[in-house]
C-alpha cells in the first residue's frame, strides 16, 4: 500500500503535541452558547437566597421568619434549627475543621449565612430575605490574628471543652482557643545556629494581604432530588465534582451511585470553586424538602464577602549569607489568618499547603518554617488563588528576602540569584525543607531573560534616572522588578497528598469508535484552561488519531472516571499523565491488532505517527483508523473485541515548573501611578503541549498577578466590615492597566512525567506577583526603601514616596 502524503503532513494533520491548535471550546463561548450553572432551568425550579449577617461577631438571640413566609411565592425559610435534625447545620471543611451551614447560635464573620429563603423566583427570594428578622447581640470583633491569639474573646466556642481546656485540632495541639495549629518543617535549632553565626543576616517582616480569586462567574448550584427514583442530581460550579459527590453522599446519607454531580461550563475558578459552600448544601436540602429542583447562585458581593479568600499571611523572615553572597540559612515564621472556620483547601498533611517550598530556586543548606493558623472574624477559605497550595506566598517571601539580602550585601539582586541557584547538575534536588525538585536549568533561563531585556543597560538607565531625579529633571523613578520562581504542581503522589482522605490521583478513560474517532473522559474539569483542546492533542500524538476526531469530556460524575479535579495546575501533571498512559494502553492493543492484520509478530511492527508499520518495510502498514475498525469488526484470535482503555495515574512526584521574569516600571512619585513599560516572562513548563494555550495562560496569570500586587485586596475595618466587597473597590484590571507581555521559554522536561510536561497555568501568577512588587520596591530602593507591603495601589505608592522625603 502506498501513501500519497508525506510524514510531515501526517504529523501536521494530527494537530498533536507542540501544535498551536485553536481552542475548540471557543466557538461556543464566543457565540454565547456556553452552558453555565445559571443557564440551567428545570421545570418547577425554585430559587434560594441567603439572609446574611451584617455583623462580624454576634450572638443570635432570635430569628423570626413569619413575615418572610407570608410573602406570596415564598415556599420555605430554612434556619440552623431545620438543618439540625438532619445533622446538616454544620459541615466538614476540607481542612478537617467544621463550618456552620447556617448560623448556629452565633455569627463569626460579616456575610455569614444565617437563613436560606426558597421562593418561586429570585426576586421574591431577595424580597423575602429582607423580611426575615434576626435579633443580634454584638460581640467583640477580632480581625487581627496577633490580637486574636492574645484575646479572652473565644471565637469558636464549639472548640473549647466544658472544663475550659483546649482539645487538639485536626493538625495537633492548639495553644489558645483562637489558635488552629502549629506546623513546623525543617531544623529550627540548626537554622538559628547558622543565622546567629553568619557574616551577613537580613531580616524582614511582610504581610501578604488577603485577596480573592473573584472569577467572572460567581458560585452556584442547582439541586434536583428525584424522590421516586431516589436520585439526586447536582449541577454546580465545582472544580472537583467527584469530591463533591463523595462529600454529598457522606453528608446526606444518599448512596454515591444515586448522586450525579455535574460541573457544566465554568467561568473561571482560580481556587474559588474548590471548597464546599453552604449554598450547595442548602440547595440540596431545599430540593429534598420541597421535592422540586432548587437553584442557588450568589451575587458578586456575596462571592467577595463569603466565599474562599486567598493569602492573609503575616511572614517573618531571616536569611543569612557569606560576605560573597552565598546563602547559608533561612528561617520563616508565618501567622496565618484563616478566618472564622479553617476551610483552607490544602492536602491533609499540609495545613499551610506547600509553603515549605519557601527556599525557592536556591540551594539553601538549612532552613526552618513554622506556621501558626489563627481564627479571626473574617470569611473562611484559604485557597490557592491561581497557584499551587500557598506557593505564591512562598515565592513572594523568598523573592523579597533575596531583595533585602541584596540590599544588606550591597550586591546586585540578579547576581545574588545567580550565585545561589540550584545548579543543573544537582537535579533531582532535595531541598532543605524536604521537596525533591524533579528537573531544572535555572541559570540558562536567567541568562536568557537578563540578555533579552538588556539588564545591564537597564541598570545604567536606572542610575541615570536617579541622578536626574535628584537634580530635579524628572519626577518619575524607574524600577526593575526581578523574580525567579519554582512552582510545585501536580498534587500529587497519593502517599503524601490527600484531601479528606481522598488520594490525589487522576484518571482518563478512552473509547475509540470503529470509524477511528474517539471520546476521552477525565477526572478533571476545565474552567477556561482549554482542556478539550489540549488533552486531545496529547492523545493525537499518543494514539495517532487526529485531535479533531477526539472529544474530551469532563465534569459529569456519571460518565467520567473518578478524579480529584482541577486546581493547583494539577491537570497536566496528573490527568495529562493519565491521558498519555491510557493512550499507551490503546497503542499496545493496537500493536497486537496491527501485527495480526499484517501477518507478522507483534515485535515486528512499530508505531509511526498514525499507523503501525512493519519494521524495515514501511510500505506495509495499518493506520490507526484501520486498526480501530478491525478492533470491532474482525475476529482476532486471543483478543477481546473493542478498543478502550482507562488509566488511574498516581504520580511518583510533583512537577517543578520554573521561570524568570523581569518588569520595568516608571512611577510618578507625585501621583503614585505606576506605568509598566515592559514585562518579560520566560516560562519553563517542560514539554509544551499547545504553545498558544500556554501563552494565553501566561497572559491571564500575569494579569491576575498585576491585580494582586498593585491593588486587589479584601480589606476589613476594625468592626469586621468588608471594605472592598464590590467591584467598585475590589480592583480587577482592565485592558487599560494591562501591559504588553513579552513571553519566552526554555524546555526542561519532567523526567518522571510520561510526556515530560509540567503544569503552567499558575506559574505566571506565582512569578508575577513578586516581579510586579519588586519593580515598585526597586524604584524606591535607591532612595532608601527596603520593603513596603502590597498591594501597591497609587495611594500606598504615594505614601512610600512621601515617607522617603521625595515630595519636597
Ligand atoms: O490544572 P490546570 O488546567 O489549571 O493547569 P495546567 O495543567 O497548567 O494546564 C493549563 C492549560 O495549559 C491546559 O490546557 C494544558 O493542557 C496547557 N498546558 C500545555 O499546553 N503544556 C504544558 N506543559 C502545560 C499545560
Amino acid at each position: 500500500m502506498k501513501d500519497d502524503i508525506t510524514r510531515e503532513e501526517r504529523v501536521a494533520g494530527l494537530k498533536g503535541m507542540g501544535c498551536s491548535r485553536k481552542r475548540v471550546e471557543d466557538a461556543r463561548f464566543t457565540q454565547g452558547k456556553g452552558n453555565y450553572v445559571d443557564d440551567i432551568k428545570l421545570p418547577g425550579m425554585l430559587h434560594g437566597d441567603f439572609v446574611r449577617s451584617p455583623y462580624a461577631h454576634a450572638r443570635i438571640k432570635s430569628i423570626n421568619i413569619d413575615a418572610a413566609m407570608a410573602l406570596p411565592g415564598v415556599v420555605a425559610v430554612l434556619t440552623a434549627k431545620d438543618l439540625e435534625p438532619l445533622g446538616l447545620h454544620w459541615m466538614p471543611t476540607l481542612a478537617g475543621d467544621k463550618q456552620m451551614v447556617l448560623a448556629d447560635g452565633k455569627v463569626l464573620f460579616q456575610g455569614q449565612e444565617v437563613a436560606f429563603v426558597v421562593a418561586s423566583d429570585r426576586y421574591v427570594a431577595a424580597d423575602a430575605v429582607e423580611l426575615v428578622e434576626v435579633d443580634y447581640e454584638e460581640l467583640e470583633v477580632l480581625v487581627d490574628p496577633f490580637k486574636s491569639l492574645q484575646s479572652d474573646v473565644v471565637l469558636r466556642e464549639d472548640l473549647v471543652a466544658e472544663d475550659g481546656s483546649i482539645p487538639n485540632g485536626a493538625h495537633g495541639p492548639r495553644k489558645h482557643p483562637n489558635h488552629i495549629f502549629t506546623w513546623e518543617v525543617g531544623e529550627e535549632e540548626a537554622t538559628n545556629q547558622v543565622i546567629d553565626n553568619a557574616e551577613v543576616v537580613a531580616t524582614e517582616e511582610m504581610y501578604y494581604h488577603r485577596t480573592h480569586p473573584c472569577p467572572l462567574e460567581t458560585c452556584g448550584s442547582v439541586a434536583s432530588m428525584d424522590k421516586v427514583n431516589g436520585k439526586l442530581t447536582l449541577w454546580g460550579t465545582f472544580q472537583a465534582p467527584h469530591v463533591v459527590r463523595t462529600v454529598a453522599s457522606i453528608l446526606s446519607g444518599i448512596e454515591e451511585h444515586n448522586i450525579r454531580v455535574v460541573s457544566p461550563d465554568i467561568g473561571g475558578g482560580f481556587g474559588n470553586k474548590v471548597g464546599v459552600y453552604p449554598g450547595y448544601v442548602c440547595s440540596i436540602v431545599a430540593s429534598i424538602v420541597t421535592g422540586v429542583p432548587v437553584k442557588w447562585v450568589e451575587d458578586r458581593m456575596e462571592n467577595l464577602m463569603s466565599t474562599a479568600f486567598a493569602r492573609d499571611y503575616w511572614m517573618k523572615g531571616k536569611i543569612s549569607a557569606t560576605k560573597e553572597g552565598k546563602i547559608t540559612g533561612l528561617h520563616c515564621h508565618v501567622t496565618a489568618d484563616h478566618g472564622a472556620f479553617d476551610a483552607c483547601a490544602d492536602p491533609t498533611k499540609f495545613p499551610a499547603g506547600f509553603m515549605n517550598i519557601c527556599t525557592g530556586s536556591y540551594d539553601i543548606p538549612v532552613a526552618y518554617l513554622g506556621v501558626d493558623g489563627v481564627y479571626t472574624n473574617k470569611a473562611p477559605g484559604g485557597v490557592s488563588y491561581r497557584c499551587s497550595f500557598r506557593v505564591t506566598e512562598a515565592v513572594y517571601f523568598i523573592e523579597r528576602m533575596i531583595e533585602v539580602l541584596a540590599i544588606e550585601l550591597n550586591m546586585d539582586p540578579a547576581k545574588l540569584r545567580s550565585i545561589n541557584f540550584i545548579k543543573k547538575e544537582q537535579f533531582p534536588y532535595t531541598a532543605a525543607l524536604g521537596w525533591e525538585y524533579d528537573s531544572g536549568d535555572y541559570q540558562t533561563a536567567w541568562d536568557k531573560a537578563l540578555a533579552a531585556v538588556d539588564y545591564t543597560g537597564l541598570r545604567a538607565e536606572q542610575a541615570q534616572r536617579v541622578e536626574d531625579f535628584k537634580a530635579g529633571k524628572t519626577r518619575k523613578v524607574m524600577g526593575i522588578g526581578l523574580s525567579f520562581f519554582t512552582e510545585i504542581v501536580g498534587a500529587g503522589p497519593v502517599k503524601n497528598c490527600d484531601i479528606l482522605g481522598m488520594g490525589m490521583f487522576d484518571s482518563c478513560e478512552i473509547r475509540i469508535h470503529p470509524t477511528g474517532s474517539a471520546v476521552a473522559r477525565l477526572g478533571t474539569i476545565s474552567q477556561g484552561q482549554g482542556h478539550a483542546t489540549t488533552f486531545a492533542q496529547i492523545l493525537a500524538t499518543e494514539i495517532g488519531l487526529p485531535a479533531d476526531s477526539i472529544t474530551i469530556e469532563e465534569g459529569d460524575t456519571d460518565t467520567a472516571p473518578y478524579g480529584l479535579g482541577t486546581y493547583g495546575s494539577r491537570s497536566t501533571p496528573v490527568a495529562g499523565a493519565a491521558t498519555a498512559m491510557a493512550g499507551r494502553k490503546i497503542r499496545a492493543k493496537a500493536q497486537m491488532i496491527a501485527a495480526y492484520l499484517l501477518e507478522v509478530h507483534d515485535d515486528d511492527v512499530e508505531f509511526d505517527v498514525d499507523r503501525f508499520v512493519v519494521k524495515g518495510a514501511p510500505e506495509r502498514f495499518k493506520t490507526m483508523k484501520d486498526i480501530a475498525y478491525a478492533a470491532y469488526h474482525q475476529a482476532i484470535p486471543g483478543l477481546e473485541p473493542g478498543l478502550e482503555a482507562v488509566s488511574y495515574y498516581d504520580p511518583p512526584n510533583m512537577t517543578y515548573p520554573f521561570g524568570a521574569y523581569v518588569c520595568v516600571m516608571d512611577i510618578d512619585v507625585d501621583t503614585g501611578v505606576p506605568e509598566i513599560r515592559r514585562f518579560y516572562a520566560l516560562d519553563d513548563c517542560g514539554t509544551r503541549i499547545n504553545p498558544m494555550v500556554i501563552e494565553g495562560q501566561i497572559h491571564g496569570g500575569l494579569t491576575e498577578a498585576l491585580a494582586v500586587a498593585l491593588g486587589q485586596e479584601i480589606a476589613y475595618d476594625d468592626m469586621g466590615n468588608v471594605k472592598t466587597g464590590t467591584l467598585m473597590d475590589f480592583f480587577l484590571p482592565t485592558a487599560w492597566e494591562v501591559p504588553n507581555y513579552e513571553t519566552d521559554f526554555t524546555v526542561t522536561p519532567s523526567p518522571h512525567h510520561p510526556i515530560g510536561a509540567k503544569g503552567v497555568g499558575e506559574s505566571p501568577h506565582v512569578g508575577g506577583v513578586p516581579c510586579f512588587s519588586n519593580a515598585v520596591q526597586d524604584a524606591f530602593r535607591p532612595f532608601g526603601n527596603r520593603h513596603t507591603n502590597m498591594p501597591h495601589d497609587h495611594w500606598r505608592i504615594w505614601q512610600t514616596a512621601n515617607s522617603l522625603g521625595m515630595h519636597g
